[in-house]
């Protein structure tokens, strides 16, 4: 993000900060609770957003040098994605092309070449088919036509893109959309590096994952002990790029950072950025670190979600730290109480701590609530607030890319 429009954020958040006011949607609207239980929607949804839509592999970061590789089932393909010699990204079908077992169950790693791990046939990281054992006693292979089935992939702007159908249309530009790929652009994904990831298996419907990243109403009262001591509640602004938006929110330290001239003022030290990329992406970048969420459904249960959290580190993204701010101002035993009068230097460590336990224990714990009520049956629907503008433009994107009207308004009385 442009510096100037950091600023301009910034400032938004200290007006809304204040004069006590937040974005406003202009209405509060109904949402059925059977989107989060009806089993004819989830495989109407399973078909259109994550059988026959792009989806994000991760970020460059993630395969950083040539014979990086790695492994996904997330989405129903089984996927290997390789670097190859070259430098290139693909996204093969993680299935040998003899009798179709894995070429590897590792997650990640690094290999050059492939070896089945059932009859030992080898591929190369472009896919090409290598080798075939014993191929007198097999039979004659034309190796030029038995490579890795390979899907459409993309490398840009830092993200990987892969389409799970052969013959999927993988258009990142269109996808995105052109001021929404510029503005991504910006903060140069393609240097961030991979720490690690987590995996949150939990009984809670897709959606519902999802809608927990939308909002900051939440702040000061379900994250009053966490994530409330370095982030002001009920303060957020928010822009739409299509079926993608923006969330920005404000830091305890935006509180010093208006005190500093204009020039040194950073967006993502005042406070984080969460970008919402259609239909079950998140990245969020905060200080010096950037996640990248992704939130897939249970096909065999549609009350239970898996969401893959990598963690990535990025000290581009902020000015340099001087030595002494760069001194970790969160220690284990004050995770949740930190100094917020100097930038948040923390470990990357720490945040991604406070991150993920947030999620899980406070964020998708209550998510684990909302289902229960929705398989309850006795609710018709839940409220999404003129103060929830994300969750609004979510669902009615989701609804419309299913043919369905947009939720109806919700009239007090
Ligand atoms: S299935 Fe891979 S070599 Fe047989
Ligand atoms: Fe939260």
């Amino acid at each position: 993000m442009k510096q100037t429009l950091q600023i301009e954020v910034i400032k938004e958040l200290l007006d809304y900060i204040d004069h006590q006011r937040t974005v406003d949607a202009g209405s509060v609207v109904a949402n059925p609770a059977s989107s989060y239980t009806c089993e004819k929607l989830a495989a109407r949804e399973w078909d259109a957003f994550f059988q026959n839509h792009p989806q994000v592999l991760g970020c460059s970061g993630d395969l950083p040098k040539p014979g990086s590789y790695m492994t996904t089932d997330d989405f129903g393909v089984p996927i290997l994605a390789t670097r190859d010699q070259n430098g290139k990204f693909h996204a093969f079908v993680n299935a040998c092309r003899h009798r179709g077992a894995q070429l590897t169950s590792s997650p990640r790693g690094e290999q050059n070449r492939f070896s089945c791990p059932f009859h030992a046939w080898t591929y190369a990281a472009d896919g090409r088919l290598l080798g075939v054992r014993a191929v007198e006693q097999f039979g004659a292979i034309d190796k030029s036509c038995n490579g890795l089935i390979e899907l459409p992939s993309a490398e840009q702007y830092g993200l990987l893109f892969v389409h799970p159908q052969r013959d999927g249309v993988l258009d990142v530009d269109g996808l995105l959309g052109a001021e929404f790929a510029s503005e991504l652009s910006t903060w140069d994904f393609g240097r961030c590096e991979y720490q690690g990831e987590s995996v949150l298996d939990m009984p809670l419907n897709w959606k519902i994952a999802n809608d927990t990243f939308g909002e900051v109403y939440h702040f000061t009262s379900l994250h009053k002990n966490t994530l409330a001591n370095l982030l002001h509640g009920d303060v957020a602004t928010y822009k739409e790029y299509g079926q993608h938006h923006r969330l920005c929110l404000a830091s305890k330290y935006i509180d010093v950072m208006r005190e500093q001239p204009e020039p040194t003022w950073s967006l993502p030290m005042a406070g984080a950025i969460a970008y919402y990329l259609f239909p079950n992406t998140q990245i969020v970048i905060l200080n010096q670190m950037m996640v990248l969420v992704r939130i897939y459904p249970n096909r065999k249960n549609i009350g239970q979600s898996l969401s893959r959290v990598s963690h990535y580190s990025a000290a581009h993204m902020v000015p340099q730290l001087t030595e002494v701010e760069r001194v970790s101002k969160l220690s284990s035993d004050n995770l949740y109480q930190p100094d917020t009068s100097a930038p948040m230097a923390f470990s990357l460590s720490a945040m991604t701590e406070l991150f993920v336990s947030t999620v899980e224990h406070e964020d998708y714990l209550m998510g684990t609530k909302t289902q229960i009520a929705a398989n309850s049956g006795k609710i018709d629907h839940f409220l999404f607030g003129r103060n929830e503008p994300a969750l609004h433009h979510f669902h009615n994107n989701y609804r419309s890319a299913l043919g369905m009207p947009p939720l109806e308004e919700y009239r007090a009385g």
